[in-house]
């Protein structure tokens, strides 16, 4: 039977028994294992049979590595309708998480048995597909259309109690759950238990159904943003509960197929394996062990240092949040309470959580306060000199063995680090605004930097529930550097005859969960303005890229928080709209420049602001200052609202193709500004050699 499916026997009960780690994943070799189980089971003597997992968890699913690989045999849905007919009572004795087709055969047995610590999912709508093995059209007639479509088309597990609650599980037990299975088994086949199928029992469709299907089609249009596995999963259910079981199964499975072959699943399988694969650093040495961190010092109680204060106290980790002085830390507390507020206004969080939470804050105007704490992150203004200042004082009050980061956008980690007697112990942990809701941790490496306080930032973003991503130091780093060239090609459209509403809403519906210009104006165009201050000629680059924010900010026009910036807002909803007097100075500017406004495509601006984006990230590979391309792809999901269903810039030339990605870039070069279109040697040799991104590793 192979050595991931074993079939024993406890007296009179089967016992299927599936050990593949890590997860369970129904491996071709598991689900024949399991066939063979089920043919053993079904002629010995043996009066039920319960289907048991070893490790951490019953089946979590397909095996995702296998999609888009030659079917082998048998498939899921065979395996499944051997078990639908099996002659004896068949039982899923489920612990750790059940989900996708693991789920699919657990609700294909008789009965189901879960310890209360499990969950149970259909997540199969987070990879661009929908449940392939009978799932949308089980999970209805055990549940209801209602709770169908909730867990279905969000894809998030539900905890057993919740699942016995809703009929998808008969049984929850604390302990034990082999033993407690076995009995059930045997208590079952004493009582002359049916022999219970989701697949028999009767699903209508009443009006209120109906209805409820309608509303979440419309819905889950805004919110996927023109993602299709929801709507075809809305379908299955509908079907669901207007045709036979067979006929539903038949749909499921086109429906099933034809996710499998769109692009949105191959790019939202490809985030999955991404963000795993993020967490790991290469060659690592021996020594780069993370070490625990149990207290935190933040420096700066402002914006950021408040929210990352939040993501630590949340996670049950004390922390001193400092600010210069005691007036300024409690304008930062009570911003944070504030924010709490809101949450358990919305039924997000208890009171009695956010009090436990807040209780880990320790306010302080006094450094000196930071000399046991594990990890010290400074998060004060965007300025060097400041920032020297504070990690010399640092150096001076911290214990030995202490992580000292720094959340800079932009500063060199390296010139932080050389403020210090141990540069070693420095290192960059960028966090987006807002830090409390923004997943993305870029952990940035100096040239010092040990591998120690690099494999504890990346331990300590899991931990607070981050996706830590590695990078080199650069300016800018992974994200930002990259942005730069995007928001570039955004004013140079304008400028060059588009408008901001037409930017925004081709790059809105291609994906982004907002377009460029909006997001300016919604961080503050005054930032960009303050940054380019700082700045010489030759590092602001081109004038026509920042000429209309410049006299923007200088008309008082500083995006949302005034109001008004690339367009007017409505105060009350915040709803933007187009306004004539950006298009006047927008008009201003071409005339200074000569530049003759022309018609623009929509293609046209998704193609220039894209390419702009992994055009550069291709350098940052070919430099190291990124691991791989696929963490590219997870800053700019994570940290910039890309849309996970197009799977990254990265992974959006790959997929479009690296020769056609090189000819486009080839035709920019050609027609817009060369300095600008400079393409990055490491697209063109893979094309030379017919190489893939995905292969290339940085150093
Ligand atoms: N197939 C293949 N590999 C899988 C996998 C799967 N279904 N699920 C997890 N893995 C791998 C991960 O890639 C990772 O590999 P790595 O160690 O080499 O990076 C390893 O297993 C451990 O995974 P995690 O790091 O995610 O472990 P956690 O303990 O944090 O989480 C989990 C466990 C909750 C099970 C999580 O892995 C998960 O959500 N898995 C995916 C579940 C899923 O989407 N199932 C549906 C699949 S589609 C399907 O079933 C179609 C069907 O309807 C026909
Ligand atoms: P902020 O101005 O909101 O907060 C900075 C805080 O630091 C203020 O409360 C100030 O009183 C305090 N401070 C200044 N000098 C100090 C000192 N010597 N000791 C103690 N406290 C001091 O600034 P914000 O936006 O929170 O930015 C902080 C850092 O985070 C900057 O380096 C910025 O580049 C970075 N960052 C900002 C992001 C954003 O979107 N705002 C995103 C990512 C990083």
């Amino acid at each position: 039977m192979g050595a991931t499916v074993k079939y024993e026997r406890r007296g009179p009960i089967g016992v299927i028994r599936i050990d593949n780690p890590p997860v369970n994943a129904l491996s071709h070799a598991v689900r024949s294992g399991i066939m063979e189980a089920l043919a053993i089971a079904a002629t010995d003597d043996s009066s039920a049979v319960v289907l048991f997992c070893d490790g951490r968890t019953f089946i979590a699913g397909a095996d995702i590595t296998e999609f888009g690989k030659p079917p082998q045999a048998p498939s899921l849905p065979d395996l499944l309708l051997t078990l639908d007919k099996h002659p004896k009572l068949t039982i899923a004795a489920i612990h750790g998480t059940a989900l996708g087709g693991g789920f699919e055969v657990a609700l294909t047995c008789n009965y189901r048995m879960a310890l209360a610590t499990a969950k149970v999912g259909l997540p199969e709508v987070k990879l661009g597909l929908l449940p392939g093995a009978g799932g949308t059209q089980r999970t209805p007639r055990l549940a209801g259309i209602p709770a169908a479509v909730d867990l279905i088309t969000s894809g998030n597990p539900i905890n057993a109690r919740s699942a016995l609650t809703l009929q998808l599980v008969d049984k929850v037990v604390d302990e034990n759950l082999i033993d407690a299975a076995a009995a059930y088994a045997a208590e079952l086949v004493e009582q002359k238990a049916p022999q219970r199928q989701a697949s028999t029992l009767p699903l209508s469709l009443t009006r209120e159904d109906q209805q409820l299907i309608e509303v979440a089609g419309a819905k889950l249009l805004k919110k996927t943003r023109g993602e299709r596995a929801p709507q075809r999963i809305l379908d299955c259910l509908l079907t669901a509960a207007t045709q036979p079981f067979e006929e539903g199964l038949k749909r499921e499975r086109e429906e099933f197929v034809a996710c499998l072959a769109d692009p949105q699943s191959a790019a939202l399988r490809h985030m999955f394996f991404a963000e795993r694969a993020a967490g790991k650093i290469d060659n690592l040495s021996q020594d780069g062990q993370a070490i625990s961190i149990a207290t935190v010092g933040i420096i700066g109680a402002g914006t950021m240092g408040g929210g990352i204060a939040m993501c630590f106290a949340q996670a049950g980790i004390n922390v001193t949040l400092i600010d210069m002085t005691d007036e300024a830390v409690s304008q930062g507390l009570e911003k944070i309470a504030k924010n709490w507020a809101i949450s358990v206004k919305r039924g997000r969080l208890t009171a009695a959580q956010t009090d436990a939470m807040m209780a880990n804050i320790t306010p302080s105007s006094d450094l000196n306060d930071l000399a046991e704490v594990d990890m010290v992150i400074e998060a004060v203004f965007e300025n060097l000199d400041v920032k020297k200042e504070v990690f010399a004082k640092l150096d001076g009050i911290c214990k030995h063995g202490a992580v000292l980061a720094s959340n800079t956008s932009y500063q060199s980690i390296d010139a932080i680090a050389a403020a210090t007697t141990r540069p070693e112990s420095v290192l960059g942990m960028h966090f987006f605004s807002p830090a409390n809701v923004m997943k993305l941790l870029e952990v940035v490496r100096g040239a010092a930097s040990s591998d120690t306080v690099i494999a504890t930032a990346m331990a300590v973003g899991k931990k607070i529930g981050k996706v830590s991503v590695l990078s080199g130091m650069c300016y800018g780093f992974i994200g930002n550097r990259m942005l730069r060239h995007y928001g570039r090609e955004a004013a140079l459209c304008l400028v060059e005859g588009s408008t901001p509403t037409q930017i925004d809403s081709a790059m809105e519906s291609w994906g982004m969960a907002m377009g460029p210009l909006a997001v300016s104006d919604l961080a503050g165009l005054d930032i960009g303005y303050k940054a380019r201050e700082q700045l010489t000629a030759e590092h602001k680059g081109d004038p026509a890229s920042y000429m209309v924010a410049d006299r923007l900010v200088e008309a008082g026009r500083l995006g949302q928080k005034s109001g008004a910036g690339y367009y007017q807002y409505d105060p009350e909803t915040r709803q933007r709209h187009e306004d004539s007097a950006v298009m006047a100075i927008v008009t201003e500017v071409r005339r200074e420049l000569g530049i003759t406004p022309r018609l623009f495509e929509d293609d046209e601006i998704v193609n220039r602001l894209t390419l702009a984006l992994a055009n550069e990230g291709a350098k940052l590979l070919q430099e190291g200052i990124a691991q791989r391309a696929s963490d590219i792809d997870v800053v700019y999901c994570y940290g910039y609202g890309f849309p996970r269903f197009k799977g990254g810039p990265m992974h959006t030339i790959e997929s479009m193709g690296l020769d056609k990605a090189v000819t486009l870039l080839k035709e920019f070069q050609n027609q817009l500004n060369p300095e600008h279109w400079q393409i990055a040697p490491l697209l063109t040799k893979l094309v030379a050699n017919g190489g893939q991104l995905a292969d290339h590793h940085g150093v």
